[in-house]
Protein backbone atom coordinates (compact mmCIF):
# COMPACT_ATOMS: atom_id res chain seq x y z
CA UNK A 1 0.00 0.00 0.00
CA UNK A 2 0.97 3.11 -1.15
CA UNK A 3 0.57 6.56 1.71
CA UNK A 4 1.25 9.83 1.48
CA UNK A 5 2.36 11.07 4.87
CA UNK A 6 1.82 15.14 4.49
CA UNK A 7 3.23 17.08 7.70
CA UNK A 8 4.79 20.91 8.28
CA UNK A 9 7.48 19.13 10.78
CA UNK A 10 9.41 16.20 10.52
CA UNK A 11 12.21 15.53 13.01
CA UNK A 12 15.22 15.45 12.95
CA UNK A 13 14.92 18.04 10.23
CA UNK A 14 12.57 20.09 12.03
CA UNK A 15 11.06 20.45 14.90
CA UNK A 16 8.65 23.09 17.38
CA UNK A 17 6.96 20.25 18.86
CA UNK A 18 5.10 16.63 18.97
CA UNK A 19 4.37 16.56 15.63
CA UNK A 20 8.06 16.62 14.33
CA UNK A 21 8.58 13.58 16.93
CA UNK A 22 5.29 11.28 15.25
CA UNK A 23 6.04 12.44 11.36
CA UNK A 24 9.92 11.68 12.23
CA UNK A 25 8.66 7.76 13.57
CA UNK A 26 5.58 6.75 12.22
CA UNK A 27 5.69 6.53 8.55
CA UNK A 28 9.48 4.45 9.47
CA UNK A 29 6.89 2.00 11.85
CA UNK A 30 4.07 2.04 9.15
CA UNK A 31 7.10 1.42 6.64
CA UNK A 32 8.23 -2.03 8.97
CA UNK A 33 4.36 -3.50 8.34
CA UNK A 34 5.12 -3.24 4.70
CA UNK A 35 3.58 -0.26 4.22
CA UNK A 36 5.44 2.03 1.52
CA UNK A 37 4.93 5.26 3.11
CA UNK A 38 6.56 8.64 1.98
CA UNK A 39 6.44 12.04 4.17
CA UNK A 40 5.85 15.06 1.89
CA UNK A 41 7.62 18.08 3.75
CA UNK A 42 8.55 21.45 2.80
CA UNK A 43 11.60 22.84 2.08
CA UNK A 44 12.57 25.01 4.84
CA UNK A 45 16.24 26.60 5.24
CA UNK A 46 16.58 23.84 7.97
CA UNK A 47 15.52 20.95 5.96
CA UNK A 48 17.26 21.67 2.76
CA UNK A 49 20.66 22.23 4.74
CA UNK A 50 20.12 19.04 6.41
CA UNK A 51 19.90 17.44 3.28
CA UNK A 52 21.64 18.74 0.84
CA UNK A 53 21.88 18.57 -2.95
CA UNK A 54 18.66 16.23 -3.88
CA UNK A 55 17.08 15.47 -6.89
CA UNK A 56 14.40 17.46 -8.41
CA UNK A 57 11.17 15.25 -9.51
CA UNK A 58 8.47 17.89 -10.08
CA UNK A 59 8.09 21.58 -11.04
CA UNK A 60 4.95 23.27 -10.63
CA UNK A 61 5.44 26.86 -12.43
CA UNK A 62 2.68 29.83 -11.53
CA UNK A 63 0.39 26.35 -10.20
CA UNK A 64 -3.03 27.90 -9.31
CA UNK A 65 -1.60 30.88 -9.03
CA UNK A 66 1.08 30.22 -6.37
CA UNK A 67 4.88 31.17 -6.38
CA UNK A 68 7.07 28.45 -8.91
CA UNK A 69 7.93 25.29 -7.01
CA UNK A 70 9.61 22.34 -7.44
CA UNK A 71 9.55 18.64 -5.32
CA UNK A 72 13.03 17.01 -4.56
CA UNK A 73 12.83 13.27 -3.31
CA UNK A 74 15.09 13.14 -0.81
CA UNK A 75 15.32 10.45 2.77
CA UNK A 76 15.40 10.90 6.49
CA UNK A 77 18.40 11.03 7.99
CA UNK A 78 18.27 8.29 10.52
CA UNK A 79 15.51 5.93 8.74
CA UNK A 80 15.87 6.44 4.95
CA UNK A 81 12.53 6.93 4.81
CA UNK A 82 11.58 8.72 1.39
CA UNK A 83 11.24 12.01 1.88
CA UNK A 84 9.30 14.35 -0.81
CA UNK A 85 10.82 17.99 -0.19
CA UNK A 86 8.81 20.84 -1.79
CA UNK A 87 11.21 23.47 -2.21
CA UNK A 88 9.57 26.84 -2.38
CA UNK A 89 11.95 29.92 -2.04
CA UNK A 90 9.28 32.35 -1.94
CA UNK A 91 7.25 30.58 0.80
CA UNK A 92 9.81 28.59 2.90
CA UNK A 93 13.64 29.89 2.57
CA UNK A 94 13.58 32.23 5.04
CA UNK A 95 14.93 32.98 8.88
CA UNK A 96 12.77 32.54 11.37
CA UNK A 97 10.68 28.85 11.98
CA UNK A 98 8.42 27.25 10.74
CA UNK A 99 5.52 28.93 11.29
CA UNK A 100 6.74 32.42 13.10
CA UNK A 101 9.68 34.88 11.98
CA UNK A 102 12.41 35.37 14.76
CA UNK A 103 10.56 38.13 16.56
CA UNK A 104 7.59 35.10 17.32
CA UNK A 105 5.07 36.53 14.68
CA UNK A 106 3.40 34.21 12.47
CA UNK A 107 4.63 35.01 8.86
CA UNK A 108 2.28 36.78 7.56
CA UNK A 109 2.09 34.83 4.28
CA UNK A 110 0.93 31.53 6.44
CA UNK A 111 -2.02 30.54 4.23
CA UNK A 112 -0.71 30.86 1.04
CA UNK A 113 2.61 28.91 2.30
CA UNK A 114 0.64 26.66 3.79
CA UNK A 115 -2.33 26.30 1.05
CA UNK A 116 0.39 25.52 -1.70
CA UNK A 117 1.36 22.48 1.09
CA UNK A 118 -2.10 20.71 0.65
CA UNK A 119 -2.26 21.65 -3.11
CA UNK A 120 0.96 19.94 -3.77
CA UNK A 121 -0.53 16.79 -1.50
CA UNK A 122 -3.77 16.58 -3.26
CA UNK A 123 -2.36 17.15 -6.66
CA UNK A 124 0.25 14.47 -6.30
CA UNK A 125 -3.20 11.76 -5.59
CA UNK A 126 -4.37 12.25 -8.90
CA UNK A 127 -3.90 11.03 -12.37
CA UNK A 128 -2.90 14.74 -13.22
CA UNK A 129 0.32 13.49 -10.60
CA UNK A 130 4.12 14.44 -11.87
CA UNK A 131 5.05 11.20 -10.12
CA UNK A 132 5.54 7.55 -11.07
CA UNK A 133 4.78 6.87 -7.38
CA UNK A 134 1.15 6.94 -6.65
CA UNK A 135 -0.53 7.42 -3.51
CA UNK A 136 -3.26 5.20 -2.32
CA UNK A 137 -3.93 7.20 0.52
CA UNK A 138 -3.62 10.61 1.93
CA UNK A 139 -2.34 10.82 4.97
CA UNK A 140 -2.28 14.51 6.42
CA UNK A 141 -1.78 15.95 9.71
CA UNK A 142 -3.05 19.65 11.95
CA UNK A 143 -4.48 22.58 10.14
CA UNK A 144 -1.06 23.11 7.83
CA UNK A 145 -2.49 20.81 5.45
CA UNK A 146 -5.96 20.58 6.39
CA UNK A 147 -6.68 22.13 2.61
CA UNK A 148 -5.35 18.89 0.86
CA UNK A 149 -8.76 16.54 1.82
CA UNK A 150 -11.18 19.60 0.41
CA UNK A 151 -9.18 19.72 -2.59
CA UNK A 152 -9.13 16.00 -3.21
CA UNK A 153 -13.16 16.24 -2.68
CA UNK A 154 -13.25 19.12 -5.56
CA UNK A 155 -10.70 16.29 -7.75
CA UNK A 156 -13.63 14.05 -7.50
CA UNK A 157 -11.99 12.13 -4.47
CA UNK A 158 -9.11 10.22 -6.22
CA UNK A 159 -8.20 8.44 -3.25
CA UNK A 160 -9.66 8.56 0.62
CA UNK A 161 -7.91 10.48 3.48
CA UNK A 162 -7.00 10.48 6.82
CA UNK A 163 -6.69 13.98 8.74
CA UNK A 164 -4.67 13.04 12.25
CA UNK A 165 -5.74 16.40 14.30
CA UNK A 166 -2.78 16.97 16.77
CA UNK A 167 -4.21 19.90 18.51
CA UNK A 168 -7.40 21.13 18.01
CA UNK A 169 -6.19 24.47 19.38
CA UNK A 170 -4.73 25.29 16.50
CA UNK A 171 -7.47 25.97 13.60
CA UNK A 172 -5.70 27.64 10.71
CA UNK A 173 -7.98 30.56 10.38
CA UNK A 174 -7.58 33.17 7.95
CA UNK A 175 -10.08 35.98 6.40
CA UNK A 176 -13.06 35.19 3.81
CA UNK A 177 -11.05 37.52 0.79
CA UNK A 178 -8.15 33.79 1.57
CA UNK A 179 -10.88 31.53 -0.33
CA UNK A 180 -10.77 33.85 -3.55
CA UNK A 181 -7.01 33.94 -3.66
CA UNK A 182 -6.02 30.66 -2.82
CA UNK A 183 -8.31 29.18 -5.29
CA UNK A 184 -10.94 27.70 -3.27
CA UNK A 185 -14.67 27.59 -4.89
CA UNK A 186 -16.49 29.79 -3.46
CA UNK A 187 -19.53 27.23 -3.32
CA UNK A 188 -17.41 25.38 -0.57
CA UNK A 189 -17.43 28.80 1.85
CA UNK A 190 -20.65 27.51 3.56
CA UNK A 191 -21.35 25.77 7.07
CA UNK A 192 -21.20 21.87 4.97
CA UNK A 193 -17.76 22.99 3.30
CA UNK A 194 -14.37 25.24 4.64
CA UNK A 195 -15.94 28.47 6.02
CA UNK A 196 -15.89 28.78 10.25
CA UNK A 197 -17.60 31.39 11.82
CA UNK A 198 -17.92 33.25 8.92
CA UNK A 199 -13.85 32.91 7.67
CA UNK A 200 -11.92 30.24 6.36
CA UNK A 201 -10.33 27.42 8.12
CA UNK A 202 -7.97 25.12 7.00
CA UNK A 203 -8.62 22.73 9.98
CA UNK A 204 -12.07 22.54 9.66
CA UNK A 205 -12.31 21.87 5.91
CA UNK A 206 -9.95 18.97 6.73
CA UNK A 207 -12.09 17.65 9.10
CA UNK A 208 -15.27 18.26 6.99
CA UNK A 209 -13.75 16.75 4.22
CA UNK A 210 -11.50 13.74 5.01
CA UNK A 211 -12.57 10.27 4.90
CA UNK A 212 -11.42 9.60 8.47
CA UNK A 213 -10.79 11.23 11.48
CA UNK A 214 -7.96 10.74 14.22
CA UNK A 215 -6.60 12.11 17.30
CA UNK A 216 -3.47 11.10 19.26
CA UNK A 217 -5.31 9.56 22.32
CA UNK A 218 -8.69 7.92 22.90
CA UNK A 219 -9.64 10.50 25.81
CA UNK A 220 -8.86 13.07 23.21
CA UNK A 221 -10.66 12.01 20.28
CA UNK A 222 -13.82 11.67 23.13
CA UNK A 223 -13.11 15.40 24.96
CA UNK A 224 -13.36 16.80 21.73
CA UNK A 225 -16.65 16.25 21.03
CA UNK A 226 -17.64 18.44 23.66
CA UNK A 227 -17.13 21.73 25.23
CA UNK A 228 -14.75 23.39 26.13
CA UNK A 229 -12.05 20.91 24.41
CA UNK A 230 -14.05 20.95 21.33
CA UNK A 231 -12.92 24.28 20.79
CA UNK A 232 -15.67 25.49 18.35
CA UNK A 233 -15.24 22.14 16.65
CA UNK A 234 -17.44 20.07 18.97
CA UNK A 235 -20.50 19.94 16.45
CA UNK A 236 -18.45 18.57 13.57
CA UNK A 237 -16.96 16.24 15.49
CA UNK A 238 -19.53 14.79 17.27
CA UNK A 239 -21.43 14.15 13.79
CA UNK A 240 -18.63 12.37 12.36
CA UNK A 241 -18.07 10.54 15.69
CA UNK A 242 -17.83 7.14 13.71
CA UNK A 243 -15.45 8.33 11.22
CA UNK A 244 -13.12 9.52 14.41
CA UNK A 245 -10.85 7.15 16.28
CA UNK A 246 -8.07 7.91 18.97
CA UNK A 247 -5.03 6.41 18.29
CA UNK A 248 -1.92 7.09 21.32
CA UNK A 249 1.04 8.38 19.98
CA UNK A 250 3.95 5.69 20.75
CA UNK A 251 7.67 6.83 21.41
CA UNK A 252 10.98 6.50 19.51
CA UNK A 253 12.27 3.46 21.60
CA UNK A 254 15.54 4.12 20.55
CA UNK A 255 15.99 7.87 20.82
CA UNK A 256 14.67 7.88 24.12
CA UNK A 257 16.61 4.92 26.00
CA UNK A 258 18.23 5.35 29.07
CA UNK A 259 20.60 2.46 28.36
CA UNK A 260 22.57 3.94 25.42
CA UNK A 261 21.21 7.68 25.20
CA UNK A 262 24.16 9.64 24.11
CA UNK A 263 23.41 12.86 25.67
CA UNK A 264 23.51 11.63 28.97
CA UNK A 265 26.33 11.76 31.16
CA UNK A 266 25.94 7.99 32.74
CA UNK A 267 23.41 5.04 31.89
CA UNK A 268 20.94 3.13 33.28
CA UNK A 269 18.38 -0.03 32.81
CA UNK A 270 15.55 -0.90 35.32
CA UNK A 271 18.00 -3.70 36.93
CA UNK A 272 20.80 -1.38 36.95
CA UNK A 273 19.70 2.04 38.19
CA UNK A 274 23.10 3.42 39.45
CA UNK A 275 23.61 5.82 36.18
CA UNK A 276 20.15 7.98 37.30
CA UNK A 277 21.93 9.69 40.65
CA UNK A 278 24.95 9.43 38.40
CA UNK A 279 22.70 12.13 35.59
CA UNK A 280 21.06 13.96 38.55
CA UNK A 281 24.54 14.95 40.33
CA UNK A 282 25.58 16.28 36.95
CA UNK A 283 22.50 17.82 35.67
CA UNK A 284 22.54 20.03 39.20
CA UNK A 285 26.26 21.01 38.38
CA UNK A 286 25.43 21.69 34.95
CA UNK A 287 22.39 24.18 36.61
CA UNK A 288 23.98 25.37 39.04
CA UNK A 289 21.80 24.04 41.42
CA UNK A 290 23.04 23.02 44.96
CA UNK A 291 24.20 19.10 44.28
CA UNK A 292 22.22 17.33 46.50
CA UNK A 293 21.25 13.26 46.03
CA UNK A 294 18.36 13.43 49.06
CA UNK A 295 16.67 16.68 47.13
CA UNK A 296 13.49 15.86 45.44
CA UNK A 297 14.32 17.61 41.66
CA UNK A 298 11.41 18.73 40.05
CA UNK A 299 11.43 18.71 35.93
CA UNK A 300 9.84 20.22 33.38
CA UNK A 301 10.11 20.95 29.51
CA UNK A 302 7.29 22.09 27.72
CA UNK A 303 6.09 24.87 25.49
CA UNK A 304 5.60 27.61 28.00
CA UNK A 305 2.11 28.58 27.09
CA UNK A 306 -1.23 28.10 28.88
CA UNK A 307 -2.23 24.84 27.40
CA UNK A 308 0.74 23.74 29.59
CA UNK A 309 -0.27 24.70 32.41
CA UNK A 310 3.01 26.55 33.49
CA UNK A 311 0.65 29.27 35.90
CA UNK A 312 0.07 26.18 38.05
CA UNK A 313 3.58 25.46 38.00
CA UNK A 314 4.53 28.78 38.94
CA UNK A 315 1.99 28.88 41.88
CA UNK A 316 3.08 25.57 43.19
CA UNK A 317 6.81 26.28 43.27
CA UNK A 318 7.01 27.98 46.70
CA UNK A 319 5.76 25.18 47.49
CA UNK A 320 7.91 22.64 46.61
CA UNK A 321 10.90 24.44 47.32
CA UNK A 322 9.73 25.11 51.10
CA UNK A 323 9.60 21.87 51.46
CA UNK A 324 12.80 21.45 50.18
CA UNK A 325 12.79 20.56 46.57
CA UNK A 326 14.18 21.74 43.40
CA UNK A 327 13.09 22.49 39.90
CA UNK A 328 14.65 22.39 36.85
CA UNK A 329 12.68 24.51 33.37
CA UNK A 330 13.76 24.10 29.99
CA UNK A 331 11.49 25.55 27.57
CA UNK A 332 10.53 28.58 25.42
CA UNK A 333 7.18 30.43 25.22
CA UNK A 334 4.95 33.19 26.55
CA UNK A 335 6.93 36.36 27.35
CA UNK A 336 5.33 36.77 31.14
CA UNK A 337 5.77 32.92 32.02
CA UNK A 338 9.71 33.14 30.48
CA UNK A 339 9.66 36.32 33.40
CA UNK A 340 8.80 34.87 36.02
CA UNK A 341 10.49 31.85 35.69
CA UNK A 342 13.44 34.13 35.61
CA UNK A 343 12.38 35.89 39.12
CA UNK A 344 11.61 32.80 40.36
CA UNK A 345 15.48 31.55 39.67
CA UNK A 346 16.71 34.87 41.37
CA UNK A 347 14.26 34.46 44.54
CA UNK A 348 15.72 31.05 45.14
CA UNK A 349 19.07 30.72 43.66
CA UNK A 350 21.08 27.25 43.72
CA UNK A 351 16.90 25.89 44.06
CA UNK A 352 15.51 26.71 40.91
CA UNK A 353 17.10 26.90 37.12
CA UNK A 354 15.36 28.09 34.34
CA UNK A 355 16.61 27.48 30.84
CA UNK A 356 14.89 29.47 28.62
CA UNK A 357 15.27 27.92 24.92
CA UNK A 358 15.03 24.76 22.75
CA UNK A 359 17.75 22.16 23.41
CA UNK A 360 17.28 18.59 22.96
CA UNK A 361 19.98 17.48 24.59
CA UNK A 362 19.05 19.23 27.86
CA UNK A 363 15.60 18.05 27.51
CA UNK A 364 16.85 14.23 28.05
CA UNK A 365 19.68 15.33 30.73
CA UNK A 366 16.34 16.98 32.52
CA UNK A 367 14.58 13.39 31.78
CA UNK A 368 16.84 11.38 33.52
CA UNK A 369 18.15 13.59 36.03
CA UNK A 370 15.15 14.78 37.43
CA UNK A 371 13.02 12.58 39.96
CA UNK A 372 9.61 14.02 39.21
CA UNK A 373 8.34 15.42 35.97
CA UNK A 374 5.53 18.02 35.72
CA UNK A 375 3.36 18.09 33.20
CA UNK A 376 0.14 19.85 34.09
CA UNK A 377 -1.38 20.58 31.11
CA UNK A 378 -5.17 21.95 30.69
CA UNK A 379 -5.74 19.89 28.13
CA UNK A 380 -3.10 17.12 25.99
CA UNK A 381 -3.96 15.76 22.90
CA UNK A 382 -1.11 12.76 23.95
CA UNK A 383 1.66 14.84 24.89
CA UNK A 384 5.11 12.86 25.08
CA UNK A 385 7.10 13.71 27.46
CA UNK A 386 5.17 11.88 30.53
CA UNK A 387 6.18 8.85 28.35
CA UNK A 388 9.50 9.82 28.11
CA UNK A 389 9.80 10.34 31.86
CA UNK A 390 8.37 6.85 32.64
CA UNK A 391 10.84 5.36 30.37
CA UNK A 392 13.56 7.39 32.12
CA UNK A 393 12.24 6.08 35.69
CA UNK A 394 10.67 9.80 36.50
CA UNK A 395 7.36 9.76 37.78
CA UNK A 396 5.05 12.24 36.57
CA UNK A 397 2.55 14.53 37.56
CA UNK A 398 -0.26 15.12 34.98
CA UNK A 399 -3.88 16.23 34.82
CA UNK A 400 -6.49 13.69 33.78
CA UNK A 401 -6.77 14.96 30.28
CA UNK A 402 -6.22 13.74 27.57
CA UNK A 403 -3.07 11.54 26.11
CA UNK A 404 -1.66 12.07 29.74
CA UNK A 405 -4.91 10.12 31.50
CA UNK A 406 -4.33 7.48 28.90
CA UNK A 407 -0.58 7.08 29.51
CA UNK A 408 0.07 7.31 33.25
CA UNK A 409 -1.47 5.10 35.71
CA UNK A 410 -2.42 6.84 39.23
CA UNK A 411 -0.08 5.56 42.00
CA UNK A 412 1.36 2.94 40.50
CA UNK A 413 4.04 4.78 37.56
CA UNK A 414 3.17 8.34 38.30
CA UNK A 415 0.41 10.75 39.62
CA UNK A 416 -2.89 11.81 38.33
CA UNK A 417 -4.82 14.96 39.36
CA UNK A 418 -8.05 15.49 38.31
CA UNK A 419 -9.07 19.30 39.77
CA UNK A 420 -8.00 21.49 37.21
CA UNK A 421 -6.66 23.90 39.10
CA UNK A 422 -3.10 24.77 41.02
CA UNK A 423 -4.63 23.52 44.63
CA UNK A 424 -5.28 20.04 42.66
CA UNK A 425 -1.67 19.82 41.50
CA UNK A 426 -0.40 20.69 44.96
CA UNK A 427 -2.19 17.81 45.96
CA UNK A 428 -0.73 15.85 43.50
CA UNK A 429 3.15 17.17 44.36
CA UNK A 430 2.24 16.26 48.19
CA UNK A 431 1.48 12.62 47.47
CA UNK A 432 4.60 11.85 45.00
CA UNK A 433 6.87 13.56 48.22
CA UNK A 434 5.21 11.18 50.63
CA UNK A 435 6.31 8.47 47.99
CA UNK A 436 9.65 9.96 47.36
CA UNK A 437 10.59 9.35 50.89
CA UNK A 438 9.78 5.91 51.07
CA UNK A 439 12.63 4.05 49.14
CA UNK A 440 10.65 0.64 48.43
CA UNK A 441 7.62 2.34 46.60
CA UNK A 442 9.63 5.10 45.36
CA UNK A 443 11.61 2.06 43.54
CA UNK A 444 8.36 -0.20 42.53
CA UNK A 445 7.16 2.97 40.94
CA UNK A 446 10.10 3.89 38.50
CA UNK A 447 10.14 0.07 37.73
CA UNK A 448 6.76 -0.01 36.98
CA UNK A 449 6.75 3.25 33.93
CA UNK A 450 10.40 2.22 33.13
CA UNK A 451 9.12 -1.22 32.20
CA UNK A 452 5.96 0.29 29.86
CA UNK A 453 5.92 -0.42 26.02
CA UNK A 454 5.00 2.59 24.27
CA UNK A 455 7.09 1.54 21.17
CA UNK A 456 5.44 2.80 17.84
CA UNK A 457 4.74 -0.69 16.49
CA UNK A 458 1.37 -0.83 18.00
CA UNK A 459 0.13 2.47 17.24
CA UNK A 460 0.92 1.76 13.43
CA UNK A 461 -0.91 -1.43 13.49
CA UNK A 462 -3.97 0.80 14.27
CA UNK A 463 -3.18 3.17 11.46
CA UNK A 464 -2.70 0.44 9.10
CA UNK A 465 -6.12 -1.32 9.97
CA UNK A 466 -7.46 2.11 9.55
CA UNK A 467 -6.10 2.52 5.98
CA UNK A 468 -7.59 -0.46 5.32
CA UNK A 469 -10.79 0.42 6.46
CA UNK A 470 -11.21 3.81 4.06
CA UNK A 471 -9.54 1.91 1.68
CA UNK A 472 -12.16 -0.54 1.55
CA UNK A 473 -14.87 2.24 1.95
CA UNK A 474 -13.69 4.31 -0.87
P1 LIG B 1 3.58 19.61 22.21
O1 LIG B 1 3.74 19.03 20.87
O2 LIG B 1 2.19 20.04 22.52
O3 LIG B 1 4.56 20.70 22.50
P2 LIG B 1 4.49 17.00 23.20
O4 LIG B 1 4.70 16.53 24.60
O5 LIG B 1 3.71 16.13 22.29
O6 LIG B 1 3.87 18.47 23.30
O7 LIG B 1 5.87 17.16 22.46
C1 LIG B 1 6.82 18.13 22.78
C2 LIG B 1 8.15 17.70 22.20
O8 LIG B 1 8.99 18.83 22.12
C3 LIG B 1 8.86 16.68 23.05
O9 LIG B 1 9.66 15.87 22.24
C4 LIG B 1 9.72 17.59 23.95
O10 LIG B 1 10.83 16.92 24.46
C5 LIG B 1 10.11 18.67 23.00
N1 LIG B 1 10.39 19.97 23.60
C6 LIG B 1 9.50 20.89 24.03
N2 LIG B 1 10.12 22.00 24.46
C7 LIG B 1 11.44 21.78 24.31
C8 LIG B 1 12.64 22.57 24.58
N3 LIG B 1 12.56 23.79 25.09
N4 LIG B 1 13.83 22.01 24.27
C9 LIG B 1 13.90 20.76 23.74
N5 LIG B 1 12.84 19.98 23.49
C10 LIG B 1 11.62 20.48 23.75
C1 LIG C 1 0.50 18.21 19.64
C2 LIG C 1 -0.09 18.01 21.03
C3 LIG C 1 0.59 16.92 21.82
C4 LIG C 1 0.86 15.70 20.95
C5 LIG C 1 1.61 16.09 19.69
C6 LIG C 1 1.91 14.92 18.76
O1 LIG C 1 1.55 19.09 19.63
O2 LIG C 1 -0.12 19.21 21.77
O3 LIG C 1 -0.21 16.54 22.92
O4 LIG C 1 1.62 14.75 21.67
O5 LIG C 1 0.86 17.01 18.97
O6 LIG C 1 0.75 14.23 18.36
Amino acid sequence: KNVLFATSEARPLIKTGGLADVSGALPTALRALGVDCRLLLPGYRQVLASLGDLPEVARFEGMAGFADARLLLGSMPDSGTPVYVLDSPTYFQRDGGPYQDTSGTDHADNADRFALLSRVAAHLCTANSPLDWRPELLHCNDWQTGLAPAWLHFAGRPVPSVMTIHNLAFQGIFPPSTVARLGLPASSFQIAGIEYYGNLSFLKAGLFYADRLTTVSPTYAEEIQHEPLGMGMQGLLSSRAESLTGILNGIDMNDWNPAGDPHLPAHYTVRSMSGKPRCKEALQADLNLEVAPQTPLFGVVSRLTHQKGLDWILQVAPGILDRGGQLAVLGTGDKSVEQALRDLVAAYPGRVAATIGYDEGLSHRIEAGADLFLMPSRFEPCGLNQMYSLRYGTPPIVHATGGLRDTVVDGVDGFVFTYATAHGLWLAVERALTAYAEPTVWKRMLQAGMKRDFSWERSARAYLELYERAAAEA
